[in-house]
């Protein structure tokens, strides 16, 4: 770990200022890490991140789950800098995305025709339009605390504190027009007889029911993500599988070959295009017909465009990724360092006498402090101890990991036994830090 030198403080201390003032909230989205702890990044490579003020921390956020190769890949930089003197964007058709499109189509369980976006949001977006073309119907049905990003649509019931009125949820957000609340059901997760009971009865106006499969660290429970299939089968509906966080992370073929249960639609974006702006919706021929211009008139097609959708650039970037990725062994080690790490802080945490677990899957998991072995939705892990969880959050921040306290922990391909081992001991001491 190297020392912070005092004019990277300084430096550090300076853009934060900056970013306060010019920045609407300071950061770069909704988030910003306490004032204490609060940092620039100047530059990353593999598993690792230094900050403007010269420390060095091991990244457990990879940009919030694109790094899956850890920072600058080779592999995903050569290909960067070869296509870049190419050009950056055609709008046209380029080689590079029409092979990443194969490719991706070949991956996915439910993949037959795809279509570039540039983010998760307007995936989740232009599949929900989609869905609501193909069936001409309106409403969907979406999980509480389930994150399908920005729009409109899916910010109903995202992060509640108080359990939702279901099958009415509160808009998360301000600026959400009121009138989209009627066409969106909300339903807890992993809540089989309800799901299929709203499924039922809204079967005629219901045009898809999107799920993160994965719902940010809570794994479906056996036989739900199988009841909701059936139940959307039997009525014609489109199931979308958000998989923006799980695509190309939790297994190769996504939670869709992990879970074992292939939806109509899904999204995926983050790990798809090795760090870089791309995203898609990928699913079956019959459903990605509603995106298909030379078949339908204009007016019964779903409008799905953007400028930068496709572009060279990412999707070198993405074939690049995904070639190292279909490597043998890479899933079984992305697994085993996460299986590592998640049972050294549960073990670590509870010989500190806290309620500790590692919720999720391997690749990806939240710590949490709880004490219920049965969390099996949103409103059950509202009962986890939020401070504590920041608190630990701060201290192993302080102590050198890249984290976002009360989130997730992202593990990529280029973290080792060696970062675990040093990983496991800042955990140790964050917790012997809190406790006294
Ligand atoms: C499951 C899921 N879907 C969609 C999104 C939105 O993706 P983006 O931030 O690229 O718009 C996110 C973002 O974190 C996500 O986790």
């Amino acid at each position: 770990m190297s020392i912070a030198d005092a004019t990277g403080v300084e430096r550090q201390r300076d853009l934060l200022d900056t970013a306060g003032k010019v920045l609407a909230g300071g950061g770069l989205g909704m988030f910003n890490l306490p004032p204490e702890v609060n940092l620039v990044v100047a530059e990353g490579k593999g598993s690792h991140v230094t900050d403007v003020a010269g420390r060095e921390y091991i990244d457990y956020h990879l940009g919030s789950g694109p790094d899956l190769l850890g920072h600058a890949h080779p592999a995903i930089t050569e290909a960067v800098a070869a296509q870049l003197p190419r050009g950056t964007t055609y709008y046209f058709l380029n080689q590079h995305a029409i092979r990443l499109a194969e490719r991706i189509v070949e991956a996915v369980p439910c993949g037959q025709r795809l279509h570039f976006t540039g983010s998760g949001t307007e995936a989740t977006f232009f599949a929900l339009r989609t869905a609501r073309a193909r069936t001409r119907r309106s409403k969907i049905l979406k999980f509480e605390g389930a994150w399908h990003g920005m729009h409109d649509y899916a910010l109903w019931g995202t992060v509640p504190t108080e359990p939702s009125d279901y099958p009415r949820a509160r808009p998360d957000s301000a600026g959400i027009p009121s009138s989209i609340g009627e066409e969106v059901l909300v339903a807890p997760f992993n809540d089989t007889e309800r799901a299929v009971d709203l499924i039922d009865r809204n079967s005629d106006q219901l045009a898809a029911v999107i799920v993160e499969p994965l719902q940010r660290v809570l794994v479906p429970r056996p036989g739900f993500l199988e009841a909701v299939r059936a139940a959307t089968s039997r009525h014609g509906i489109v199931l979308i599988f958000d998989e923006v966080v799980t695509g190309f992370r939790i297994a190769w073929g996504g939670a869709q070959e992990r879970y074992g249960v292939v939806p109509d639609l899904a999204t995926y974006g983050k790990a798809m295009a090795g760090g870089f702006p791309m995203a898609c919706l990928v699913g079956s021929a019959d459903v990605m017909s509603a995106l298909d211009g030379r078949v339908l008139p204009r007016k019964e097609l779903a409008w799905a465009s953007g400028t930068l959708s496709g572009n060279p650039i990412s999707a070198v970037a993405g074939l690049a990724a995904l070639g190292v990725l279909s490597r043998p062994g890479t899933y079984e080690q992305l697994h085993r360092i996460g299986g590592r790490l998640r049972s050294g802080i549960v073990e670590s945490g509870r010989r500190h006498g806290f309620p500790t677990q590692a919720l999720g899957e391997d690749a990806v998991f939240g710590v949490r402090f709880i004490e219920s072995d049965d969390v099996k939705n949103w409103m059950d892990l509202q009962r986890h101890d939020r401070a504590l969880g920041l608190r630990w959050g701060v201290e192993c921040l302080k102590r050198g990991l890249l984290v976002n306290p009360n989130e997730k922990f992202y593990i990529s391909t280029a973290h080792t036994d060696a970062d675990v081992d040093r990983t496991l001991e800042i955990c140790d001491a964050a917790f012997a830090a809190v406790r006294a």
